[in-house]
């Protein structure tokens, strides 16, 4: 089973390619928990993700033939761009094979970073069998983005950072995907401090973990789905699920709508911008999926900021209606001069702000003297949302919330 010496081994092979991520306390979800807040900032790291520090130890480890072949991987993610730097920093070839609908900016920049890109298959299966393929006929080394002990030592180097920026440490959290990174974080973390509680969090609609953990067998789940897409993966690794049973203590879930409000709070309040599965361990923490102390140092691991600027929005605006500061209401009014009027002028005497007025005097879903108005409204909270849907259904009007 994966030893601390290997994720020290793994920290002298890689220290020069990779960055010391910066461990920041955070007064703002300090004072929101009670607990003493300190975020690992891995989304600081280069290709914006700590992929690269498994990739760079497995191309670090391989032979002089094998670096002669090269390596050969799949991903549509973050380990693409990891290997594809590692590779390239370390004078290895890589060719990685990524799924025909891989978003564009990720092919980019997984070429920007030196990897040779292939495009196969409907989806990451079709791309993995390719991989394979390319594995037998042109000799390459496949490195594996989680089932591999050489990967989940150099992932593991994130936990010697912590215990040694933040000693005083009582718990990491850590987002599950194929297991890999929190095999490496709970391996470190446990040699080197045995009482440290290490703890994983998988999104809701891609949860194999815990029941894995139950039945002491891996689960692989049909199909996933959530907005956590780093950890969108049906089952955890052999090599990782080996070494969680034994060194992780306790797994929870967070659901997507979670996961969207602590991607909003760290963007406001700690300026710091992660994708889906970088929000993960701090929406567990936010939404008391696991028991803690008043003022237990608490150390959620941010393990990337790859988020595509699209998504971004609609996650966003998610993080605004589940905080109660993006409402979006339907309601019908007489088809008259200064209906809607009235209807605006409620709104702002409860200092509700209006982004974006539909108003639809030809929709089927009203009569013929009717018009159907969708508003979107910028609130204060929940209870501010109270107040605006109060004074408008106390002056008549029916009103549904959209959002
Ligand atoms: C940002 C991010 N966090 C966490 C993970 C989970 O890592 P693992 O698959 O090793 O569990 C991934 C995996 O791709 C990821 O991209």
């Amino acid at each position: 089973m994966l030893s601390v010496d290997d994720v020290e081994a793994a920290r002298d092979r890689i220290d020069d390619v990779v960055r010391w991520t910066p461990l920041e306390y955070s007064h703002q979800f300090s004072e929101m928990t009670g607990a003493d807040v300190h975020l690992k900032l891995e989304t600081f790291q280069r290709t914006g993700a700590f992929k690269i520090r498994g990739a760079t130890n497995r191309i670090a480890t391989l032979d002089d033939r094998a670096r002669e072949a090269g390596v050969v991987t799949a991903s549509a993610g973050n380990h693409a761009q990891g290997v594809a730097l590692a590779a390239s920093r370390s004078g290895v070839d890589a060719t990685i094979v990524m799924p025909e609908h891989a978003p564009i900016s990720k092919v980019e920049a997984t070429e920007r970073y030196g990897g040779r890109t292939v495009l196969h298959g409907a989806d990451y299966d079709e791309a993995q069998s390719k991989a394979h393929e390319i594995e037998r006929e042109e000799g390459r080394t496949y490195v594996h983005a989680f089932d591999d002990e050489m990967v989940m030592a150099g992932q593991g180097t994130i936990g010697l950072e912590i215990v040694d920026d933040c000693p005083e440490v009582d718990t990491v959290v850590v987002p599950v995907g194929g297991g890999g990174l929190i095999a490496g974080i709970a391996t470190a973390v446990k040699a080197r401090k045995p009482d440290v509680r290490v703890i994983g969090v998988q999104a809701e609609g891609a949860a194999s973990l815990p029941e894995s953990v139950r039945t002491g067998h891996i689960t692989e789940l049909d199909a996933v789905n959530t907005i956590a897409d780093g950890i969108a993966t049906r089952k955890v690794g052999e090599r990782p699920f080996e070494v969680i049973r034994e060194r992780v203590d306790e797994v929870v879930t967070v659901d997507d709508e979670q996961i969207a409000v602590a991607l909003t709070y760290l963007l406001e309040r700690s300026k710091t911008l992660v994708e889906g599965a970088g929000a993960v361990p701090l929406a567990a923490l936010l939404f008391d999926t696991f028991d803690y102390n008043e003022g237990e140092t608490i150390v959620p691991a941010l393990c990337g900021g790859n988020i595509d600027t699209n998504q971004l929005t609609t996650v966003l605006v998610r993080g605004l209606v589940e905080t109660g500061r993006y409402l979006k209401i339907r309601t019908v009014l007489k088809d008259r001069p200064g209906a809607l009027q009235d209807l605006v002028e409620i709104i702002s005497a409860k200092r509700a702000n209006i982004y974006a007025i539909q108003h639809d005097r030809t929709s089927r879903d009203v009569a013929m003297n009717e018009a159907d108005v969708e508003i979107d409204i910028e609130t204060r909270g929940h209870d501010h949302i109270g107040e605006v849907l109060d004074a408008l259904r106390g002056a008549g009007y029916e009103v549904e919330v959209l959002a």
